[in-house]
C-alpha cells in the first residue's frame, strides 16, 4: 500500500506559500516568454533537415501532427497547474493522485527529459557558435570541439563550447530567478524577430513546384519525422515547473502553457512550408536547414542573421530547461526521495543554489563528452511516456477530487486526456528499438533507486499520518 501513499493536496498548497520558500515574481507574460524560450530552438532550426529527409514536404502535416499530441497533453497540463500551483510540475501533480511510485518514475523520467534537453541542445548551440565565430576566422582547437567520436575521422575529445554555455547559464539561474527571466525575454524577442524575418524574406522565394510531390515517403514517413520534430515541441511543460513562483497561478500558467504552444505551433508550420518551398526537400539534411534555405535563395545576409538568432534560440532553451530540472529536484528533495541539501534555498538569492550548480556541471559534462545524437534519442521517448502519465492523472484526479477548484478545466475529459495518450503513444511507436531498451534501463536505475534510498526517506513516508492512500 505505501507504495502509493499519496499527498494531502491541500497541505501541498499551505506548504508552497509558507514562508522561506521561493520568489513570486512571474506574470502571464514572463510564462509566455518562458515557454516560447523553452520550445523555440534545436528542433525548428537544426531537426528540420532530418524532419524534411524523412517526410519532404509533408514536414509541415508532421509538425501539425506533434502538435495535437502536445496540444492535447497540454490541456491536460494546464488544468494540474492551475489547481495544484506547487513546484515540480507533473512529478509533484502526480505525487497527490497517482501516489509515491508512480510520481518518482515521473520525476526520474523528467529528470532525464530536461537533463538531457539541456545537453542536447548545448551540443547544437556549440556547432552553430563555432560555425558564427568561424565566419570571423577563428577556431577552437579541434581536439575541444566536440564529444569523443562525434566527428568521423577527427580526434575529438570534449565540447569545450558546449561545457562553458552550460556553466554560464547555470551562473546566472544561481544568481536569481527575476534577472535570469529579464535576460530570457530579450533573448525571445530576438529569437522569435529572426524567426519572422525568415518567413517574410523566405516566403518571396517559395517555388510552389518544390511541394510536389508532398509526401514522398507516404504517411508512415510524416509519422516517423513527427516522432522526430515531437522534440521541437518539448519545453512549454518547463512553465509549469515555475508554479511556485507565479504571481496568480490559476489564471497566468493556462495562459501561459497554451498561448506558448499555439504561437510556435503556427511559426513551426510556416517555416516548414516556406523551407521546403524555397529548397527540394532531399537537400535539407544538414544541420543548419534553415539558415541553407536563405543561402540557397542567394539571401546570404539574411542568412547569417538566421545564424545568430539560432544560437540565442537554443540559449534560451538551455536556461528553460535547466530552470525547470532544478526545480523538479527541488520538489523531489523536499519531499525526501533525493537528498535535503538540494532542497536547500540560498539565503541571499532565494534560489536552490546548491542543486542548480550540481545539474549544469553534471549535464554540462555529458553535453561536452556525448555526440548529440546519443542524447538526443533519449529525449523523446521520456517526454512522450511522461505525457501519457499526466493525461492519465488528469482523470484520475478528477475522480478523486471533484470538488478541488480548478482555474482552469480541460475540456472534455475523458476524450482529450485518451487522445493525448493515443497521439503520444502512436510517436513513440516510431522511435527506434534502441531508444527504448535504454529508456528501459533508464528506469530499471530508477526503480533501484527508490528502493534503495528514496522509499526510506520519504517525508511522506516518515509522517504518514496526514496521508490519504489509493491503490
Ligand atoms: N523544443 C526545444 C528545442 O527545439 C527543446 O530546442
Amino acid at each position: 500500500m505505501s507504495l502509493f501513499r499519496t499527498k494531502n493536496l491541500d497541505q501541498m498548497v499551505a506548504t508552497s506559500k509558507a514562508p522561506g520558500g521561493l520568489k513570486k515574481v512571474l506574470g502571464p507574460m514572463d510564462l509566455i516568454m518562458m515557454g516560447i524560450g523553452a520550445i523555440v530552438g534545436t528542433g525548428i532550426f537544426v531537426l528540420t533537415g532530418t524532419g524534411s529527409a524523412l517526410a519532404g514536404p509533408g514536414l509541415t502535416i508532421a509538425f501539425i501532427v506533434a502538435a495535437l499530441a502536445c496540444g492535447f497533453a497540454a490541456m491536460c497540463y494546464a488544468e494540474f497547474a492551475s489547481t495544484v500551483p506547487v513546484a515540480g510540475s507533473i512529478y509533484t501533480y502526480s505525487y497527490a493522485t497517482m501516489g509515491e511510485l508512480v510520481a518518482w518514475i515521473i520525476g526520474w523520467d523528467l529528470m532525464l527529459e530536461y537533463g538531457l534537453a539541456t545537453s542536447a541542445v548545448s551540443v547544437g548551440w556549440s556547432g552553430y557558435f563555432q560555425s558564427l565565430i568561424g565566419g570571423f576566422g577563428l577556431h577552437i582547437p579541434a581536439a575541444l570541439s566536440a564529444a569523443p567520436g562525434a566527428l568521423p575521422g577527427v580526434e575529438t575529445y570534449f565540447n569545450l563550447p558546449a561545457f562553458c554555455i552550460m556553466m554560464v547559464l547555470t551562473a546566472m539561474l544561481s544568481l536569481g530567478v527575476r534577472e535570469s527571466a529579464r535576460v530570457n525575454n530579450v533573448m525571445v524577442l530576438i529569437k522569435v524577430g529572426v524567426v519572422l524575418l525568415f518567413i517574410l524574406v523566405g516566403a518571396r522565394h517559395v517555388s510552389p513546384p518544390n511541394w510536389q510531390p508532398f509526401m514522398p515517403f507516404g504517411f508512415s514517413g510524416v509519422m516517423s519525422a513527427a516522432a522526430v520534430v515531437f522534440f521541437a515541441f518539448i519545453g512549454f511543460d518547463a512553465v509549469t515547473s515555475a508554479a511556485e513562483e507565479v504571481k496568480r497561478p490559476e489564471r497566468d500558467l493556462p495562459i501561459g502553457i497554451i498561448g506558448s504552444l499555439a504561437g510556435c505551433t503556427v511559426l513551426y508550420v510556416l517555416v516548414s512550408a516556406i523551407m521546403t518551398g524555397i529548397v527540394p526537400y532531399a537537400k535539407l539534411n544538414v544541420d543548419h536547414p534553415v539558415s541553407l534555405a536563405l543561402q540557397y535563395a542567394g539571401e546570404n545576409w539574411f542568412a547569417g542573421f538566421v545564424d545568430l538568432g539560432a544560437i540565442l534560440g537554443m540559449t534560451t532553451v538551455i536556461l528553460v530547461m535547466a530552470y525547470g530540472q532544478t526545480r523538479i529536484i527541488f520538489a523531489m528533495s523536499r519531499d525526501g526521495l533525493l537528498p535535503a541539501a538540494l532542497s536547500k534555498v540560498h539565503p541571499r538569492f532565494n534560489t536552490p543554489f546548491l542543486a542548480t550548480w550540481i545539474v549544469g556541471i553534471v549535464f554540462g559534462l555529458l553535453a561536452a563528452t556525448i555526440p548529440l545524437n546519443v542524447l538526443t534519442e533519449m529525449i523523446n521517448i521520456g517526454t512522450l511516456a511522461a505525457f501519457c502519465l499526466v493525461s492519465v492523472a488528469v482523470v484520475v484526479l478528477r475522480k478523486k477530487r471533484p470538488d478541488l477548484k480548478r482555474a482552469f478545466r480541460c475540456p472534455g475529459v475523458p476524450v482529450v486526456p485518451a487522445l493525448a495518450i493515443i497521439f503520444c503513444l502512436a510517436l513513440m511507436t516510431f522511435l527506434s528499438k534502441i531508444t527504448w531498451i535504454a529508456f528501459g534501463i533508464w528506469l530499471a536505475i530508477g526503480l533501484v533507486v527508490y528502493f534503495v534510498y528514496a522509499r526510506h526517506h520519504s517525508v511522506l513516508g516518515k509522517t504518514g499520518a496526514t496521508a490519504e492512500t489509493v491503490v
